[in-house]
C-alpha cells in the first residue's frame, strides 16, 4: 500500500504529521509512505509548487495523502508559480474530477454550530464537488481595453461529459446514502448552468430511485443555513462547491471538521485512487503556532482507507476515535478549547 505524503504549507505540515501517527498506528501491513514536496516549500524549495519528481510519486501511489498549500510570500508570482497550483495540477493531471466533502454534526458539538443547536443536529450532508472543470481550468488573463483600463478575465465552461460523470458521482452517491440530490446551479443566468441542469435531468433518468431536485445557489447558500437538514447529496460545480463546503463547515462547527475525498476513473489493485486533504487551507494566521485541528486531516485519512484501500474497518476506527475525542470534549482554539495540534493528535490515538 504505497501513499504519497504531501504535506505542503504552514498547518498542512502540522496536520499531516498527526494523521501520519494515526495511520501508523493502526493495522495496515504493508503500508509505505512516500513524501513530496508540493506549494510554497516546492517553490522555494526546486522553484516549482509541483515538481515533476512530485508528481511521479502521486503517479507511483496508491493514494496521496495531501496537507494544505498556500503561502503569503508567494501571492504575487506568476500564477503557475503560484502554491495553490500544486493542487490544482495534481487535480488536472491525476483526473481527480469527483470531490466528496462530507458534512456531518459530531455528538456533543451542537453548540458550536454557528447555527441553532436544533439545525445543527439536523446536518447530515455529502457536498459532490466537480473538481477538473468551470471557471477554474478555463482561459484566464489580464489585458488592456481600447480605453486603457485594466481587465481581468476567466473562462467558465463544462463540457457535457464533464457534467455527466460528475451527475453519475453523485447520483450513485445518494443510493448509498438518503437517495436524495440536489443539483445547485445558477441556471438562471449562466449558459454553464443551464446545460449542467439539462445533463443531470437526462443523467437522472438512469436513478428513478433517487429523488432530484434543483436550487440556484444563491438560495442553496440562504438554505443550508435556514434549514441544513433538507439536503441529503448536493452535487455542484467547482467553484460553487468550494465556496458551499466552507459555508457547511461552519454549520458543523469548524472548518477544522471537514475532510475530502478527490477522486477519478484509475482504480488500483486496492481500490479506487484518490488525493486526501482537509477542506481548509494553510491557515497563514495561526501557522507555526502548534494550535491547528488536526481532525480534518485525520478523517481525510480515514476517508482513504475507505476509498482507495477497501478498508472500511480501520476507516470507521479513526472516525469513532475522532467522535468519541470530540464527545469527551476535546477541543482546539477552532472549537473554543485550548488543546494543541499534538495534544489533539494524542487524544485520538488515545481513543483509537
Ligand atoms: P484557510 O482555510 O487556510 O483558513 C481560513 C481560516 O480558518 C483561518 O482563520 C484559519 O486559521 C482557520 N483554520 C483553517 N484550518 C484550520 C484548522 N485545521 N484548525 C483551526 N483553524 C483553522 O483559508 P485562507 O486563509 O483563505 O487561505 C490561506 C491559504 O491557504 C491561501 O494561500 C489559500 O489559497 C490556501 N488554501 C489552500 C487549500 C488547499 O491546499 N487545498 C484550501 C484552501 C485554501
Ligand atoms: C479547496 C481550496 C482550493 C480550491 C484552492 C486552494 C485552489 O480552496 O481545496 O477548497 O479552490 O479548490
Ligand atoms: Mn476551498
Amino acid at each position: 500500500m504505497k501513499i504519497a505524503v504531501f504535506a505542503g504549507d504552514g498547518i498542512g505540515q502540522e496536520v499531516t504529521r498527526e494523521a501520519v501517527r494515526v495511520l501508523e498506528a493502526v493495522d495496515l501491513p504493508g503500508l509505505t509512505l512516500f513524501e513530496g514536496d508540493v506549494g510554497g516549500v516546492a517553490y522555494h524549495r526546486h522553484g516549482h509548487p509541483l515538481p515533476a519528481e512530485t508528481l511521479d510519486i502521486a503517479r507511483a501511489s496508491d493514494a496521496v495523502l495531501f496537507g494544505a498549500v498556500g503561502d503569503p510570500t508567494c501571492d504575487n508570482l506568476e500564477r503557475h508559480l503560484r502554491p495553490e497550483q500544486a493542487v490544482l495540477g495534481l487535480r488536472a493531471e491525476l483526473g481527480l474530477f469527483s470531490n466528496l466533502r462530507p458534512a456531518t454534526v459530531f455528538a456533543g458539538l451542537e453548540d458550536m454550530s454557528g447555527l441553532k443547536p436544533e439545525l445543527a443536529r439536523s446536518i447530515d450532508m455529502l457536498i459532490v464537488r466537480e473538481l477538473n472543470g468551470d471557471v477554474y481550468f478555463g482561459d484566464k488573463g489580464m489585458r488592456e481595453t481600447p480605453e486603457g483600463e485594466r481587465e481581468g478575465w476567466d473562462m467558465m465552461s463544462y463540457s457535457e461529459s464533464e457534467v455527466r460523470r460528475i451527475a453519475h458521482s453523485g447520483f450513485q452517491a445518494a443510493r448509498k446514502r438518503g437517495s436524495k440530490l440536489c443539483s445547485v446551479d445558477k441556471a438562471n443566468v449562466l449558459e454553464t448552468s443551464q446545460l449542467w441542469r439539462d445533463v443531470v435531468i437526462e443523467v437522472a433518468a438512469e436513478y428513478p430511485d433517487v429523488t432530484l431536485s434543483h436550487m440556484y445557489v444563491d438560495n442553496a447558500a440562504m438554505q443550508m443555513v435556514k434549514d441544513p437538514g433538507q439536503f441529503d447529496v448536493v452535487l455542484t460545480g467547482n467553484l460553487f462547491g468550494d465556496i458551499l463546503s466552507d459555508l457547511a463547515s461552519m454549520c458543523v462547527g469548524s472548518i477544522g471538521l471537514l475532510a475530502s475525498a478527490s477522486l477519478g476513473e484509475r482504480t488500483t489493485e486496492f481500490g479506487t485512487f484518490g488525493l486526501y486533504e482537509p477542506i481548509h487551507g494553510s491557515a497563514p494566521d495561526i501557522a507555526g503556532q502548534g494550535i491547528a485541528n488536526p481532525m480534518a486531516m485525520i478523517l481525510s485519512a480515514a476517508m482513504m482507507l475507505r476509498h482507495s484501500f477497501g478498508n472500511e474497518a480501520q476507516a470507521v476506527r479513526i472516525e469513532n476515535a475522532v467522535s468519541a475525542a470530540l464527545a469527551d470534549g476535546v477541543r482546539g482554539g477552532d472549537l473554543g478549547g485550548d488543546l494543541g495540534t499534538s495534544a489533539i493528535g494524542d487524544a485520538v490515538l488515545a481513543r483509537l
